[in-house]
């Protein structure tokens, strides 16, 4: 039997609303004290991002167990905590001295550096303090948590990939550099939310090698598709400042292959992605269809 095309539009609606809700319920409140920091946590958490950390996550347990899991929103919404939090230090003066977006003015711009730097801080604590409670079972619970404390440190994880693109500015990339620095700074925060989803889902060892790969190949797509969405549209449908990378020379897929040949490399390694989830049939329809909008998104 062959399964309905899957409508990625209302896949990624349904996944904000279940990653909102859970983020308004788990972030503390504008009016706690300090509310300074509360009002910067949510000011860039609540500005608008597409939410897609979770939505492959959500799509993975779907993938792995045919369905989503309950209590699974709240593992979403701890990656975008993370993902928002490496946003607001991304944009900071120090780093890639940003003041727009999510089409809002960024966390320092709005807060000041300090509050900015502290919304980050307690956005990654309160992410770990969430995944601590998860409903997975205790083993996946542990599993999850090392695998995205892993994912987003400083050994080929998020920071250090900020670290290296940031060194890498101003030098000439050489393919290996440019892989390197997109494999870590944004792909491997993908690649966990896919792993972390089919682990909550009950994955095998086999299944989680298999999302792991599926999630690599993802990742390095979707900031090929960033880089090239730099060079390509404008700052009003971004939602952050176009042309940056060109004007601080950093070491991006285009800048070392030219526009075409990266658009080329993201469609031909979502194929790959693809044929790695051949095992799973139709059920992988959700997660087929949100990587091939990793790749056609125009912002
Ligand atoms: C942008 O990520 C930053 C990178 C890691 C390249 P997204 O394009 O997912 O940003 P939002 O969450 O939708 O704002
Ligand atoms: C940011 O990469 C990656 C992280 C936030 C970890 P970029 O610097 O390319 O992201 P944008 O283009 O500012 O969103
Ligand atoms: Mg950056
Ligand atoms: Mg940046
Ligand atoms: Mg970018």
């Amino acid at each position: 039997m062959r399964a309905m095309p899957v409508n990625v539009k209302s896949l990624r609606k349904e996944a904000t609303q279940l990653t909102d809700r859970a983020l308004e319920e788990l972030l503390p409140r504008v009016d706690d004290v300090p509310a300074s920091i509360h009002g910067a946590m949510r000011h860039s958490t609540f500005a608008g991002g597409k939410r897609l950390r979770p939505l492959l996550a959500y799509q993975a347990a779907v993938t792995i167990a045919g369905a989503l899991p309950p209590g699974i929103e709240r593992l979403g919404a701890a990656l975008e905590m993370l993902h928002t939090y490496s946003l607001i230090h991304d944009d900071l003066p120090a780093l890639d001295n940003d003041d727009l977006r999510r089409g809002k003015p960024t966390c320092h711009v709005a807060f000041g550096e300090a509050i900015a730097i502290l919304a980050g801080d307690a956005l990654q604590t309160r992410a770990f303090e969430v995944l601590a409670g998860l409903d997975s079972t205790p083993a996946a619970t542990v599993q999850i948590i090392a695998l995205i404390a892993n994912a987003v440190g400083s050994v080929e994880g998020m920071i250090g990939g900020q670290v290296l693109d940031l060194e890498s500015e101003h030098l000439k990339p050489t393919p290996q550099l440019v892989e390197a620095i997109h494999r870590a700074k944004t792909g491997a925060l993908i690649r966990v939310s896919v792993v972390a989803g089919g682990v909550y889902a009950g994955a095998t060892a086999d299944d989680a090698a298999r999302l792991d790969l599926f999630g690599r190949k993802a990742g390095l797509a979707f900031q090929i598709v960033d880089d090239v969405l730099d060079l390509t549209v404008d700052s009003a449908h971004l939602g952050k400042t176009a042309g940056k990378d060109e004007a601080t020379e950093k070491a991006t897929w285009p800048a070392v292959f030219g526009i075409e040949q990266s658009q080329r490399d993201a469609t031909r390694l979502i194929e790959e992605a693809f044929a790695v989830l051949e095992p799973y049939g139709a059920r992988a329809d959700g997660l087929k269809a949100v990587a091939r909008y990793l790749v056609e998104r125009k912002n």
